[in-house]
Order: structure tokens, then C-alpha cells, then sequence
């Protein structure tokens, strides 16, 4: 059905859209009283227009246009004990050619076996089709789209989900005929809760005292088809864009938690301004028109996020982000005879292939004989086997040049995945701590973190630490020892610092690597300064200067220092390492890297940011050194504090989870150099003082 562009309205209705346009929205009760109508009565003429094209949507005692942009109520989630988990759907395209309802039911039964709370869901619809994408849709109207999302949206009795607008979902709320497609499926649908667009804040709410703040978890969209070629960017943007001013630092609904979607990619981004900042990935396949339009780099991350958000009793909150990759299926809109177990039954293996070949798309009588190993005539027989046995296998049209067969492609009907064994799905996890630049000798060294950080290690049973470089501060190749900047630079006393002060720890085992600073006393004189700390401390595996790797299992953990200055982008390097590096090394290992689980602990970046990229997990590791005058210098503040991080793989090592905490230390390190400042500045005046008294006496 077409709709007309300007419907033929009575003059009530047009009264009433009259009403609505001013604010886009209107109280019922007050277009009842203007209107002299009941408000039974108001909803029903709402109906007629509706019936005529223009949507209209009720929420609560409201009337909203289908072009408005809602901005809902922040909503109060009461955390009954002391944990929440809050899983994170985005950008599924549902009714887009390139949906991947399988992963979607996957991610659904992922997070009730991960005891997940509540579902936040960021674009949802695969948007409004132009005349250029048109066959890359195969719901194509509003009605269509709500229909399919209303009918197959997985359902779970554990937890309710929340729809926020994303980019797509708003394309249909441009024109007259604009429509607010999620929430007229949430209308629908009871499990199903319409949150505003592009953003909502949720209110975590504790049975503690009225004078405590509860803390706000922001989800928003922010992106569309085009994104720079940094994932972080527009994500750290966008948490910028939140601080308008000092003052919003310490405003009572500033963000806490921010989870942004759009972006594809999960990016932990915590440790800044906002305290805990993640962008999540999709749960679709990047479609040919947006593939031509990203100028580079098209990561098609699919997977499914979880925070768990754990008070303690004094209300203090720690957060762990967890992501969960899911794989792609092509072509996961349509129905596949390859799933219909009886049907496949009646095949023959030589039928199976051919199904097999056409379900991943058309192919010439040339491409199916040289994939069977077949003559063309006994293709030709097949497919008519086939045919006979009722699969919609059509022979090449008049116009197709590629004269290739296809099978007719049938959407859909219900939504499914088969069941996961957990067993065997979350098989095997590795679970470590990190470290990073701790600059021995430096006085803006935080050795009292440093061992803070190895009880939080031991007390979570962590049996193996990595430090990425940097162990001390090296000889003053700035000249800071002129600033009096350092304590300690001298080679033989700096070795004994670590072989005394570095935390040990029954149990714990540390994978260290030499950074550029610990490497500057080899370049002088060629001593190895870790070498002789390893031969001493047994505790202390030395796995090599600027780089190291190990292997437990099926996971490989490269250890690398790489010394770059802390650029705006916090993504940026480690994608440009992954591309011309890491995928470059395993591309020539093979080998060695197949059916392995890759992470990548990088030092000397002093700033925190984890991702999943290319399927390799890349964590840049924050620094256990205070603010010094180099870095002051450079305008910037670094990332203090340390992680833990566990990955899990499957019984077939496929990555299925990993986790991400980052004990964020900013807040002490300032504290703990501030002090240690005021203590030395406070040491040196009494000095002068006895000097003084001593030259009033002679
Ligand atoms: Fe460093
Ligand atoms: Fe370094």
C-alpha cells in the first residue's frame, strides 16, 4: 500500500496534528479540555490519522507524533544485592539482507546463562531503504519491519529488554510520513521497553541512605555507516562532548558508566573523565553500500557486550567490561534447506554439495562442476534430481550473462539458534594480571601501588603477572636528573632496587620484557639490566627487550613495548600495529598462530585502552608512574593503574569471551607525588635550615 503525500484530513484531525506539531507531543487531558472531546475519544481520532498515514504513538498520558524525538525519564534500576549486569545489544539491522538473526538468539542465550539483569538494545530496525540500497533490504516498509521485529525478537523470561533509537531506526522519522518504529514494536510487545532515541540515562539505585548519589549509566548511539578510521575517536569525542563544562564534573546526573554503540568494535575506553567508557560491537554484516563507503579499514565486529557493576558496602562501584564474539553466517536472513534436518536426510551427498554451493550464492554450471568435481551433464542431472525432490533451484534467467542457477530465497519465519553447551562453549580461560612502565628510580615511581596492585593479584588467585617495559627509569637520557627529577640511575644500584623493592609474591610468577628505558643501559655500555635481575629474582621470567612472547595452550600472548607518544586517538596505534604488524607476523606463522588465541599486552604507551580488533584482543597498558615534568610537559596526564584480564575459548579455540578490569589509580598517584614532593621539598628546607643555624653560630 502507497501512501499519499498529503492525506485528505477532517478539520478535527487536522486540529489535532495542529495540536501536536507545536511541541511534537500533547498531554491527552489537554487535547481532550481544548478539543472538547473525551479522551477515549482523542485516541481514536489519533487511530483515523494513523489509518491515514501520519503515525501517531501513545505513551503513557501523552500523544507523540511519529517524527518526535523522544528523550525519555532517566529510569531507576533498583540493584536488589550488591551486582548488576547490564548486557549490550546494538546495530542489527532487522529486515536488512545482512542480519544475522542467528547471533542474535546466540547473544540472548549468552546473557541469561551469564545472568544478565537487563538488556539495553541500540538500533535495531535496518532503516529506510533508498532506491540505490533497496536489494540489500528484504522487509521494506515500516509496517513490514515492525511486523518482523515484533513477531521474531527473542524473548527471554529472565530480563526485559530496552530499545534505543540508533541511526537506522531514525531514518524513518525524516517526512510527514515519519514513524517511530521501536516504539510502536514495544507497544506490542510487554518484554519489549522503548527508551527514547539516540540516548537514555538509567539510574542505579540502592536501598542505602537518600544522601548517597546513585550512579548513572549512559547508553547512547553515536555513529552511523561512515566511521574515521580510528574506532576510539568518535567515541572519546563523544564522552568529551559530555564535559561542557568543569562544573559538569560534578554535576548530581553526570555519566559514570557511558556505553556507546555505532562505532562496531569493542573499545574499553575507562580511565578518563568518564570513569568507566566502552563502545560495544553490532550484531550484523557490513552490507556492500556501506562496505564502498568506508574509506578504509571495515571491521565488522559482531558480538555481544556485559558489564557487571558490583557495589561494595560502602557504595563504591567496580566495573568489568566483558565482550563475547559472535561469528557471522551469510545470508542468515533466509531460510536454509542445509538446517532443515529431514529435508537434508532425503539428499544424496552430491545434491547436499550442490544445496550447499546455491544457498551461499548463484552459481554458473561451470562454478558447480569444478566445485563437485563433476561433469556438466551430471550437474545438470543433479539439479534436476534436486527440482523433482521440490527445492527451488531456478536455471539461469534470459538476462543473467553468469548464466548461473539459483535457489529462491525465503526469509525467515521464526528466529533460532541451537542450543549452546556451555561446557564446552566457555572451555577454557586464562585469567592474568598486568603491569607496566613502573620507572624504578624515577620519583614519580608508585611502588606503594605497584604493590598494591600484587595483593589484588594474589587475592584473586592470580597465578601469573606480565609487565610490558619499563621496570626502571633507566640512565636520565632526558637529563630529568637535572630537574631533580630522579632518585636512582645508576646501573648496579637500580639493579638492586628491583631485586629488592619488586613485589614478590608467593605463587606469582612475572613475564617481563625490557622497555626503552631499561634498554638505554645496554645501549651505552651493553648491560642487560633485567638479565641480572631474572638470574636473582626466580619470581621474574625475562622474556626479552621491546618484545617477548609465550605460550600457554592455545593462547599467545605477545609482549611488546612500543614507544609511542600518548595521541589523541587512543585506537589508532594499536590498530596500525595489529594491520602492519601482528596480522603481517601471523600471516607469515601460519603455523604457529592456527587455532590460537592472540593477545597483545602493549607497554610504553602509559595510557589505557583495550579492543578486540580483527579478532586479536589488544590491551594498551596504563603506567604504575606518577605525573612527571616530561609528560606535564606534553600537556597530558597518563593513565595510572593496572589490569586483570581473563579469555576464554571454546573446546575448537574459537575466542568466546574475554573480560577487562582496569583498577583505575589516578586519583592515589596524584595523591602519592603530591606528597612525596612536599616530603623532599620539606626535607631539603631543613637541611638549609641546619646549614643556616650552623653559619649564625660561627
Ligand atoms: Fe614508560
Ligand atoms: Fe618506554
Amino acid at each position: 500500500m502507497t501512501k499519499t503525500k498529503d492525506p485528505e484530513l477532517t478539520a478535527k484531525e487536522q486540529q489535532l496534528l495542529d495540536l501536536l506539531a507545536k511541541d511534537g507531543k500533547c498531554a491527552i487531558k489537554e487535547i481532550s479540555t481544548t478539543m472538547d472531546i473525551s479522551a477515549s475519544g482523542v485516541v481514536d481520532l489519533a487511530q483515523q490519522i494513523g489509518d491515514k498515514g501520519i503515525s501517531i504513538w501513545k505513551n503513557g498520558k501523552e500523544l507523540y507524533l511519529g517524527s518526535t524525538q523522544v528523550e525519555a525519564a532517566p529510569e531507576d534500576v533498583v540493584i536488589k544485592s550488591n551486582e548488576l549486569k547490564v548486557g549490550f545489544i546494538a546495530d542489527t539491522i532487522l529486515g536488512s539482507k545482512y542480519e544475522q538473526p542467528t547471533a542474535l538468539c546466540q547473544a540472548f542465550q549468552i546473557a541469561e546463562h551469564e545472568g544478565v539483569d537487563l538488556m539495553i538494545h541500540l538500533g535495531v530496525s535496518a532503516g529506510k531503504p533508498t532506491p540505490a540500497k533497496k536489494d540489500e533490504f528484504h522487509k521494506l516498509t515500516a509496517k513490514e519491519q515492525i511486523a518482523y521485529i515484533v513477531a521474531n525478537y527473542p524473548k527471554s523470561p529472565k530480563f526485559k529488554t530496552r530499545f534505543i533509537s540508533g541511526h537506522h531506526d531514525m531514518q524513518w522519522r525524516k517526512d510527514k510520513t515519519a514513524v517511530n518504529i521501536l516504539a510502536e514494536v514495544c507497544a506490542q510487545r510487554d518484554d519489549l521497553l522503548y527508551k527514547g532515541d539516540w540516548q537514555a540515562n538509567f539510574r542505579l539505585r540502592r536501598s542505602l541512605g537518600a544522601d548517597i548519589r546513585w550512579p548513572v549509566l549512559k547508553a547512547a548511539y553515536h555513529g552511523g555507516d561512515d566511521t574515521p578510521y580510528s574506532k576510539s575517536y568518535p567515541v572519546q569525542g563523544f564522552a568529551e562532548n559530555l564535559v561542557q563544562d568543569v562544573e559538569d564534573l560534578f554535576a548530581d546526573d553526570m555519566s559514570d558508566i557511558v556505553a556507546v554503540a555505532g562505532q562496531g568494535v569493542f573499545c574499553d575506553l575507562s580511565g578518563g573523565k568518564i570513569e568507566h567508557l566502552f563502545s560495544m560491537p553490532g550484531i550484523r554484516m557490513v552490507s556492500p553500500s556501506v562496505m564502498k563507503k568506508k574509506r578504509r579499514s571495515v571491521v565488522p565486529t559482531i558480538g555481544l557486550a556485559i558489564l557487571t557493576i558490583k557495589f561494595d558496602k560502602d557504595g563504591n562501584f567496580f566495573v568489568t567490561k566483558k565482550g563475547y564474539p559472535l561469528s557471522s553466517i551469510k545470508r542468515d536472513y533466509s531460510e536454509k534447506i542445509s538446517d532443515d534436518e529431514a529435508a537434508v536426510k532425503k539428499l544424496n551427498d552430491d545434491e547436499r554439495a550442490v544445496i550447499n554451493l546455491l544457498e551461499d550464492s548463484p552459481k554458473s554450471l561451470g562454478e558447480i562442476s569444478q566445485a563437485l568435481n563433476r561433469s556438466n551433464k551430471s550437474v545438470v542431472d543433479i539439479i534436476a534430481s534436486l527440482q523433482k525432490k521440490g527445492m527451488a533451484i531456478k536455471e539461469p534467467q534470459a538476462g543473467d550473462a553468469a548464466k548461473t542457477y539459483r535457489l529462491l530465497i525465503i526469509p525467515k519465519s521464526k528466529f533460532k539458534a541451537s542450543k549452546i553447551n556451555f561446557a564446552d562453549y566457555f572451555h577454557t580461560t586464562l585469567e592474568e594480571g598486568a603491569v607496566s612502565d613502573t620507572h624504578f628510580g624515577h620519583h614519580s615511581e608508585l611502588l606503594e601501588i605497584l604493590h598494591g596492585a600484587y595483593d589484588v593479584f594474589a587475592k584473586r588467585g592470580i597465578k601469573r603477572v606480565n609487565h610490558g617495559g619499563d621496570i626502571t627509569n633507566g640512565p636520565p637520557k632526558h637529563a630529568e636528573h637535572l630537574n631533580g627529577e630522579v632518585r636512582e640511575f645508576r646501573a648496579t644500584a637500580l639493579t638492586n632496587d628491583v631485586i629488592a623493592l619488586y613485589p614478590a609474591v608467593e605463587g606469582i610468577t612475572t613475564d617481563a620484557i625490557a622497555g626503552d628505558h631499561d634498554r638505554w643501559f645496554q645501549d651505552m655500555t651493553g648491560y642487560d639490566l633485567l638479565d641480572q635481575v631474572a638470574k636473582v629474582r626466580k619470581d621474574i621470567v625475562y622474556r626479552g627487550v621491546q618484545q617477548g612472547e609465550k605460550q600457554q595452550d592455545r593462547f599467545i600472548t605477545l609482549l611488546r613495548h612500543y614507544n609511542w607518544g600518548t595521541g589523541y586517538a587512543r585506537s589508532y596505534k594499536p590498530q596500525q600495529v595489529i594491520e602492519d604488524g601482528i596480522l603481517k607476523e601471523m600471516d607469515k606463522e601460519a603455523a604457529l598462530y592456527r587455532g590460537k588465541v592472540v593477545i597483545v599486552l602493549s607497554g610504553g604507551g602509559h595510557v589505557f585502552c583495550a579492543m578486540l580488533y580483527k579478532g586479536i584482543i589488544f590491551i594498551l597498558l596504563p603506567c604504575l608512574q606518577g605525573k612527571t615534568g616530561f609528560i606535564t610537559g606534553l600537556g597530558k596526564l597518563s593513565d595510572v593503574g593496572f589490569i586483570i584480564y581473563s579469555i576464554t575459548h571454546n573446546k575448537s579455540g574459537i575466542l568466546t569471551r574475554f573480560s577487562i578490569e582496569f583498577f583505575d589509580r589516578g586519583a592515589e598517584a596524584l595523591a602519592l607525588v603530591r606528597q612525596k614532593t612536599l616530603q623532599r621539598e620539606q626535607k631539603r628546607l631543613d637541611a638549609l635550615k641546619v646549614g643556616l643555624t650552623h653559619l649564625k653560630k660561627t
